[in-house]
């Protein structure tokens, strides 16, 4: 197997990170590689808004929780009304990937660029985790407040957002996929 398909079949998400900053070079190379998915018609419609202010990320943290607290879903409603959970695992680092709303296909886009930088961290040994919830907020009305924090222009919608950092555990082991998820048509 090549080293990208070992990348891709090797990867996990990261859910408990060292304090110790990355590198600017690295974050630099990882958005490189987001920058270098597939985007439509060339608009390049997404902005990546990186952010190591750790009272900024509790912040966001605390006040995505509440409003993941009135979700409908059970699971979500659990998951933010539980004290040791953090958004953002407590990552030094923290990516969030928004798009211009008038754009295309922005979610296409960013789900795309969230993909190469999953990809890019693992490949450089780096731990990192897929976070949606800070979507509850920054596109909320109470979100406003903290999109202008980030310097997020009115045109921004937030997509995704991805935490980065060293792994403080040893990386999970890929678990089997399922079978039967492919048919030719010839
Ligand atoms: C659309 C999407 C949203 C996700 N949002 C979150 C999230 O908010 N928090 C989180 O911890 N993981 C999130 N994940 C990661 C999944 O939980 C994870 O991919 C899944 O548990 C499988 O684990 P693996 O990626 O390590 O193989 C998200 C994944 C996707 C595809």
């Amino acid at each position: 197997m090549n080293d990208v398909l070992n990348t891709i079949k090797r990867r996990r998400m990261t859910r408990k990170f060292k304090s110790e900053q990355l590198k600017d070079e690295q974050i630099i190379a990882i958005i490189d590689a987001g920058q270098h998915a597939p985007t439509v018609h060339k608009q390049q419609a997404w902005n990546f808004t990186i952010i190591q202010d750790p009272e900024l990320l509790d912040e966001l943290s605390r006040e995505a929780k509440k409003i993941g607290q009135k979700s409908s879903i059970d699971i979500i409603r659990k998951l933010n009304s539980s004290e040791n959970y953090h958004l953002f695992y407590n990552a030094p680092t923290v990516i969030v990937v928004s798009a211009d709303k008038e754009a295309m296909m922005p979610e296409a886009e960013c789900v795309a660029a969230t993909q190469n930088i999953l990809l890019a961290a693992e490949s450089m040994g780096i731990g990192a985790c897929w976070i949606d919830g800070i979507n509850m907020l920054l596109n909320s009305e109470e979100g406003e407040k903290y999109k202008k924090k980030l310097n997020l222009a009115d045109n921004q919608i937030s997509q995704r957002a991805i935490s980065l950092g060293y792994r403080a555990l040893k990386p999970l082991q890929p678990y089997p996929r399922k079978e039967g998820k492919y048919q030719f048509i010839r």
